[in-house]
């Protein structure tokens, strides 16, 4: 399926980037600019929180008349958008224009009546919608168009992927069926929003917000859902009146930490989750992981949710990521295919163990990308050189400072394309030093090891850890091994164009197919194949000037 004309590695690294040019960044946030100035990550997020407050969640039934659904619901106010989707059943996602038409919605809303069970009287935005006449009302009437929530197979991706026109479009063809639809993020933050209202019960000042892959632009169809639940707000006291005589202020329960306090908020908020928060099931409480947190399955939705608390850092590090991805196109499309590459692989697991992260991954794309020369990013200390007064962070100690506004940075004067990349990114980790180097974005270089993990990825932010530390010899080894071969296959398509047979998957889709990973079991033989026909083909080639020579020679 390769197509004919297909240019050569060495022809691509000459021309400019192309489609990477072409691309605005950010794929479906490309149109959050205010004017000319792109928003910030700050800006997106306030924003969505808003939207989603407006929002309500509707399971409905898959024939339903559109119109007329349109019509009931926008007697409670107007509508700005709408869709549907399917998870285990059908929903419709409405956006009201007002905040109001919501509890004009909830006052004409009944409980419902269950006969051998009890419905705990916890009122919400999600409801469900019924006929009432399905046999007449559905009979004629089409299913629903339903957005995809969900990734092609990969095997589909592989297809699609051999249709492109060079290595570089294959990259932009995976992001595009692989990143958040604009649908999806939508979705995202009304779930927020809804565990933002049970929470709300206690905390009334909270809010809770997605941060992750959801947000930093570098996230996957189908990928977890990261939940910050921010007391911050509540805990941020009024300055110490001058005049007056008195100080006034709060009595509050004390806990020897905030470690404890945040097991404790959790806890509480983790059995609210589970006892009245509509559609949440299999709630776990893992309070004594490093960042406690509250996991549960939204199953309206089908997002699997870690809520957290008091990770300010992990927000300031998913803007980080969020200022990376807008940057250029090219960062996000290496990011997703490498994630891709390395969870058919099974570098990356859907299961906590000796695996490398997709965050992980993602440090060291972006790593090597402020590698390149010139370099593709700046380094986390040149953002934190134009950070303004306004950008200035320290969380706990923690320095983690850097420019928010996106206009302020430099474009990159690199036009590599990613045919280039995507093989290099494979020869730089192929090849890297991981015995001896850490990994380190805040520097843009690789620095002696303070420790002898296998991997070790600097914290950008809690500069004393390791973000990889829970990676095994094992598994480094199978990354390296697999980086190898892929650039191996990439170089030698590059070398030898014309001699693949036009039906083999090529490029990024070669490098997706589980014979790679095979392979690489057999590298070393394949090494001393290749030495013995490199040997074959140099004696090969003494005989013939031997004979040669002989011949000139008279035969003597
Ligand atoms: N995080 C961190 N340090 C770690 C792990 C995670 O700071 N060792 C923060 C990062 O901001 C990360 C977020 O927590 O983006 C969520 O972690 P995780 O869900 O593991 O990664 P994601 O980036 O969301 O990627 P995925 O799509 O695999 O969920
Ligand atoms: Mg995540």
């Amino acid at each position: 399926c390769r197509p004919p004309g297909r240019p050569r590695l060495s022809q691509v690294r000459l021309s400019s980037t192309g489609a990477a040019a072409q691309r605005a960044p950010g794929g479906e946030e490309a149109d959050s600019k205010v004017g000319t100035r792109k928003k910030t990550f700050p800006e997106v997020q306030a924003e969505r929180l808003e939207q989603a407050q407006r929002t309500v969640l509707i399971n409905c039934p898959a024939k339903i008349s559109e119109k007329k659904f349109l019509k009931y619901l926008s007697h409670h106010g107007k509508i700005n958008s709408h869709y549907f989707y399917e998870s285990y059943g059908t929903y419709a996602v409405v956006e009201f224009s007002e905040k109001d038409s919501i509890a004009s919605l909830q006052d004409v809303t009944r409980t419902p009546g269950v006969e051998e069970e009890c419905a705990v009287p916890f009122k919400s935005r999600l409801f469900t919608l019924t006929l009432k006449n399905p046999s007449t009302q559905a009979a004629d009437q089409a299913p629903v168009h339903c957005h995809k929530q969900s990734t092609i197979l990969v095997s589909d991706l592989v297809q699609k992927l051999c249709s492109a026109d060079s290595v570089s479009n294959q990259l932009y063809t995976l992001m595009d069926e692989y990143q958040l639809t604009e649908e999806n993020t939508k979705l995202r933050f009304l779930v927020c929003s809804l565990i933002q209202e049970i929470a709300c019960a206690y905390f009334p000042e909270c809010t809770v917000k997605p941060f992750g892959s959801s947000v930093n632009t570098f996230g996957k169809l189908g990928c977890d859902l990261d939940m910050f639940l921010d007391l911050d707000e509540i805990g941020r006291s009024p300055t110490r009146a001058k005049t007056g005589p008195f100080y006034m202020e709060y009595q509050m329960k004390r806990v020897p930490s905030q470690r404890i306090a945040s097991q404790r908020i959790l806890s509480v908020i983790g059995d609210c989750i589970d006892n009245f928060g509509p559609g949440c099931v299999g709630v776990q409480k893992i309070l004594n992981a490093r960042c406690p947190l509250v996991r549960f399955s939204h199953q309206p939705t089908g997002f699997q949710c870690d809520l957290t608390t008091n990770n300010r850092v992990a927000m300031r590090s998913s803007e980080l990521l969020y200022i990376y991805g807008s940057l250029d196109s090219r960062v996000r499309a290496l990011v997703f295919s490498v994630r891709c590459w390395a969870r058919v692989h099974g570098i990356t697991s859907t299961i906590p163990g000796p695996w490398i992260t997709n965050f992980s991954l993602t440090m060291m794309a972006l790593f090597f990308l402020q590698k390149r020369t010139p370099p593709i990013i700046p380094t986390l200390d040149q953002l934190k050189d134009l950070a303004d007064a306004e950008d200035k962070h320290v969380v706990e100690g923690h320095d983690c400072t850097f420019a928010s506004n996106l206009n302020k940075i430099k474009p990159t004067e690199n036009t590599e394309t990613l045919d280039v990349l995507l093989s290099d990114f494979f020869e730089y980790f192929g090849n890297f030093a991981f015995k001896k180097n850490s990994i380190n974005i805040r520097k843009g270089k690789e620095q002696n090891k303070p420790e002898p993990s296998p991997l070790y990825i600097q914290n950008p932010f809690e500069q004393a850890l390791n973000i990889s530390k829970n990676v095994n010899q094992s598994q480094l080894d199978r990354f390296v091994a697999l980086a190898r071969e892929c650039a191996w296959i990439l170089q030698q398509e590059d070398k030898d164009n014309s001699s693949l047979s036009n039906s083999q998957p090529w490029g990024l889709a070669a490098l997706l197919l589980p014979s790679v990973a095979s392979n690489c079991v057999k590298g070393k033989k394949r090494k001393r194949v290749q030495a013995s026909e490199r040997i074959k083909s140099l004696l090969d080639s003494l005989k013939i000037n031997n004979a040669n020579s002989l011949v000139n020679n008279g035969g003597k």
